[in-house]
């Protein structure tokens, strides 16, 4: 099974992957990812796209950076994982890049959906967990955490805004894969939605020992 997060920055969607990952690890193998890495190659063009120096990446280049670095994760870990049959769990995957490319970006939406179903060979995620919050709420937590912030982070509100909207637009196409979760409580709160979500789908109860 198949298993992706997704979310703006800061919507705690990391540390939900991180809780899954423990819950699930004690009863079966979990194959757990996060993107852009994965890879030593994968690693090596996520240092490029989140360096603060390379103001000059083109909007166009930056896609086909993250899909490269998504290409080489699929054929080289999760394709093998999913053979093997382990549960793999990947914090994002291509609907950042239709979000954050397409959506905040505003590079044509056409291109986005061709591109990613060319560097994954076609592979879809069985079940999409759309950790939402407020665009608000990145301030806030910006603020809370203190630390600086990578090239895409630096990004402003209103980029913010679009990719959000890009995801929630994304929720409502394919109702049957997304699951949207309330982001904005407790970690606890947000990790029992989680669980319920996961444990709802018919392909986790296929797969349960
Ligand atoms: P990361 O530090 O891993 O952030 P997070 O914990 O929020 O996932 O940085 C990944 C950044 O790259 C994040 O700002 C989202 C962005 N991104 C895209 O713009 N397109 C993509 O296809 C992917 C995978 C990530």
């Amino acid at each position: 099974m198949f298993l992706t997060l997704e979310g703006i920055d800061f919507s705690g969607k990391s540390t939900q992957a991180k809780m899954l990952v423990d819950a699930l690890s004690a009863e079966r193998a979990v194959c757990f990812l996060r993107e852009p890495g994965g890879t030593p190659i994968s690693e090596r063009i996520r240092t490029i796209l989140l360096d603060k120096k390379n103001l000059e990446l083109t909007d166009r280049a930056e896609l086909l950076l993250f899909s490269a670095s998504r290409a080489q994760l699929v054929a080289g870990v999760i394709r093998p994982a999913l053979a093997r049959g382990e549960i793999v769990i990947c914090d994002r995957y291509y609907d950042s890049t239709t979000a954050y490319q397409g959506a905040g970006r505003g590079l044509p939406m056409d291109a986005v959906r061709a591109i990613n179903a060319f560097a994954t060979d076609g592979l879809a995620p069985d079940l999409t967990l759309f950790i939402d919050i407020p665009v608000d709420e990145i301030e806030r937590r910006r603020a809370a955490a203190g630390k600086g912030f990578d090239r895409m982070e630096a990004a402003g509100r209103e980029f913010f805004r679009r990719v959000r909207d890009g995801y929630c637009a994304l929720a409502a196409a394919e109702p049957h894969r997304f699951v949207r979760i309330d982001g904005t409580r407790t970690p606890g709160d947000v990790h029992a939605e989680v669980m319920a979500a996961l444990t709802a789908s018919p392909l986790y109860q296929l797969h349960t020992p």
